[in-house]
């Protein structure tokens, strides 16, 4: 018995390519099933010029296979020296689609990020009177906030406060992890979506540390409880259009995961499409599966759907994923959902 399913060709609202080796290795495993992704600018040193995102945007493309077509939709990384009149520009010459915003500390290279949110207040201005959209990493750095609750305090912080001061932002929470934040999304429909990952989907903070401490399912946002894998869930298959596809596909060589002093991050380009077909047919939505994956991110970015399709099947028998993709920095191990996958890309 097969079954299969075609949907608009999916896109990749947040992805991690890295540079150099790294990339080569990881660029085809997103190209493959993904027309187009929102690049993450936190290289060291970070993106954060309009000719940076150029040179970057320039590499991603001369590292793309001959036989594979994908678009890098490119970033900047905020810092409280981004010039306002580079970003618009960079906006209106279509070099970046979005400003990323780290809070300094935040997560992976995120040193140069925000800490005094006053001194980026032009640029944001200046986003919100041209419509470039704000991606944001949800966490607060103080010390004295545990870490499964710097996402909601992120929100009640920083963001509601940066929402109200700055009408007409265009703001992605990217990655939520709560049930706080997909709440927030649902009651402020205007300016506001929200990427979910895929292993957000699937794991909750037991998979991290139950049974021994498993250095492969720590990403940040580190994954909450149940409750609130439970309420990504029905945010995802829900078909409200403000929740699409971020995948934050985050390759680490296995030996800064598998670390005393372990890399965050979860490599789900490979298998990610199969597991949402999973995921999704599990809560009885195959049917939204494509508004999630296909449909509602270009809606929010302003740009059309791909015109060209993508077939998941379903088969008897379970699907082998590589386990590793090997790179000339060492392996990287693909996100293991802990169960058989009947799905393919
Ligand atoms: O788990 C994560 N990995 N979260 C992030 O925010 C950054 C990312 C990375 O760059 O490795
Ligand atoms: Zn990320």
């Amino acid at each position: 018995m097969s079954t299969s399913l075609t949907l608009r060709r999916p896109d990749d609202w947040h992805l991690h390519l890295r540079d150099g080796a790294m990339m080569a290795a990881v660029l085809p495993e997103s190209a493959r099933h993904f027309a187009r992704a929102i690049i993450m600018p936190n290289l060291v040193p970070p993106v954060v010029t309009a000719a940076e995102a150029a040179a970057y945007r320039d590499r991603i493309l001369a590292a793309l296979p001959e036989d594979m077509t994908f678009e890098p939709l490119m970033t900047l990384y905020l810092t409280e020296e981004t010039d306002p009149e580079d970003v618009a520009a960079a906006y209106r010459d279509g070099i970046a689609r979005a400003v990323k915003l780290y809070p300094a500390g935040a997560t992976t290279n995120s040193a140069s990020g925000v800490t005094d949110f006053d001194k980026v207040r032009p640029v944001l201005e200046k986003m919100a009177e041209i419509g470039m959209p704000l991606c944001t990493h949800g966490e607060v750095t103080a010390p004295e906030i545990d870490i499964f609750d710097r996402e909601a305090a992120f929100i009640d912080r920083v963001l509601d406060p940066i929402r109200r001061a700055t009408p007409g932002l265009r703001v992605v929470m990217e990655h939520i992890t709560t049930a706080q934040a997909a709440d927030y999304v649902r009651a402020h429909d205007k300016d506001l979506g929200a990427t979910i990952t895929t292993h957000h989907l699937i794991i909750n903070r037991n998979h991290i540390l139950v049974g021994g401490i498993k250095p492969h399912y720590y990403c940040l946002p580190v994954a909450k409880r149940e409750e609130h894998r439970l309420s990504l869930v029905a945010a995802a298959t829900s078909g409200d259009a403000r929740f699409f596809l971020g995948t934050d596909s985050a390759p680490h060589p296995d030996h800064l995961k598998e670390h005393a002093c372990g890399c965050a991050g979860c490599f789900t380009a490979t298998n990610t499409m199969a597991l949402l077909a999973h995921v999704f047919e599990g809560a009885g939505a195959l049917d939204r599966l494509e508004g999630f994956t296909s449909l509602n991110g270009p809606a929010f970015y302003g740009l059309p759907a791909n015109d060209t399709t993508l077939t998941l099947t379903k088969s008897d028998t379970p699907t082998a994923f590589p386990s590793k993709i090997e790179t000339e920095t060492g392996p990287v191990t693909v996100f293991d959902p802990g169960f058989p996958i009947y799905w393919s890309a």
